[in-house]
């Protein structure tokens, strides 16, 4: 019989420091009023400086496999998507295995910057139908105010530190019903965080120079990002034959609530049924969907038996989109 990846239980860790946008204030040439009103955020957290991202993505995962009733030694692989990682070998994913005491599994990092989580669900579903593996731990973990340039307005106020996870199982039904993932290279340069290289251009661009740090051209992000959802969403659809009022729940990367917004009005789909939570936490990169998931799933909102979609965009640029019935 056919073998389906579904998700049997979800976790996530947000750090307790609050920064409010009137905080920011402080550090840059911003306001409360401009941030609300162009972004849709009101604060975020941020991890204390002497700590590792992934200390977020252990509790994350602890809390993963504690509500799946899955232990640490059944998991086969770890899958950690993040764009923030402590170090750049090991892999967080290493780290974190460490972390949990997961002895028995594979591990490794899955970089596709924001859309990173709905690309390792779709990679560990693709593991689980071929049976290679039958329980799969996936944690999108990420550090940014470790990456971000707290002396640039036009990022620094977007972004937040936090991590989601969830348990895999494989299963005769779906669970996982559809993917759809895309990348459009030619803009690689719109999103940046520098390793060890960068082009003369890009540096007078940045601010100040600085190297290391997120650079972003949020304008052209912006409307990328709309039309990659929507088509995403569309085509995720149609492919199943399935039309988006049978849709109960849309969990959409939070970055900015006009993209959201936009996208969902242009996708015809009620804004009551859109999980939000970057008022709360900011843009938590990969991370956001994952944590935004397991909140409205822990307050009642998904249930069994529904049908939700998530779907994100980011750096390189890239998409995914994702249609699960809820176990
Ligand atoms: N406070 C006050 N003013 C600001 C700030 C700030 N924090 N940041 C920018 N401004 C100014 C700009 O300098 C500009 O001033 P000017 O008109 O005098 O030149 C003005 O506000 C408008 O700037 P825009 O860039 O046009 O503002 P916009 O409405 O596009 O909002 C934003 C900017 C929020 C970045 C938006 O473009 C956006 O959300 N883009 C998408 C970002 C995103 O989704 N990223 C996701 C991927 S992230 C990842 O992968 C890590």
């Amino acid at each position: 019989m056919k073998k389906h990846g579904t998700i049997i239980g979800l976790g996530y860790c947000l750090p307790e420091n609050i920064v409010h946008n009137a905080d920011l204030e402080k550090l840059v040439d911003t306001s409360d009023k401009w941030i609300r009103e162009r972004t849709g955020i009101k604060r975020r957290r941020i991890l204390e400086k002497e700590k590792p991202s992934s200390d977020m993505g252990v509790k994350a995962a602890k809390d993963a496999l504690k509500n799946s009733k899955t232990k640490a030694e059944d998991i086969d692989l770890i899958i950690v998507s993040t764009e923030s990682p402590d170090y750049l070998t090991p892999s967080m994913a290493c780290v974190i295995q460490d972390g949990i005491d997961a002895n028995n599994a594979a591990a490794f990092d899955l970089n596709a910057a924001c859309s990173g989580f709905v690309y390792a669900l779709t990679v560990s579903d693709q593991f689980i139908q071929t049976g290679m593996y039958k329980n799969i731990l996936i944690i999108a973990c990420e550090g940014l105010s470790k990456v971000v340039d707290w002396k640039d307005r036009n990022t620094c106020v977007l972004f937040g530190d936090g991590a989601g996870a969830c348990v895999m199982t494989s299963s005769d039904k779906p669970g996982i019903i559809n993917y759809d993932l895309g990348a459009d290279g030619t803009k690689h340069k719109a999103i940046t965080i520098p390793c060890t290289h960068f082009d003369e251009d890009e540096l007078f661009k940045r601010n100040n120079k600085r190297t290391q740090v997120i650079f972003m051209e949020g304008r052209e992000v912006f409307k990328f990002a709309v039309n990659a959802m929507t088509a995403s969403v569309n085509k995720l659809l149609k492919e199943v034959n399935m039309n988006i009022d049978e849709i109960d729940w849309i969990v959409p990367h939070q970055a900015n609530m006009r993209i959201i917004t936009n996208s969902i009005k242009k996708l015809n789909f009620p804004m009551e049924k859109v999980v939000i939570t970057l008022d709360e936490y900011g843009n938590t990169s990969s991370a956001s969907i994952p944590i935004a998931l397991a909140e409205s799933y822990e307050v009642g909102k998904i249930k069994s038996g529904d049908y939700v979609v998530l779907v994100g965009f980011g750096g390189g640029l890239t998409w995914a989109s994702i249609l699960i019935k809820w176990a």
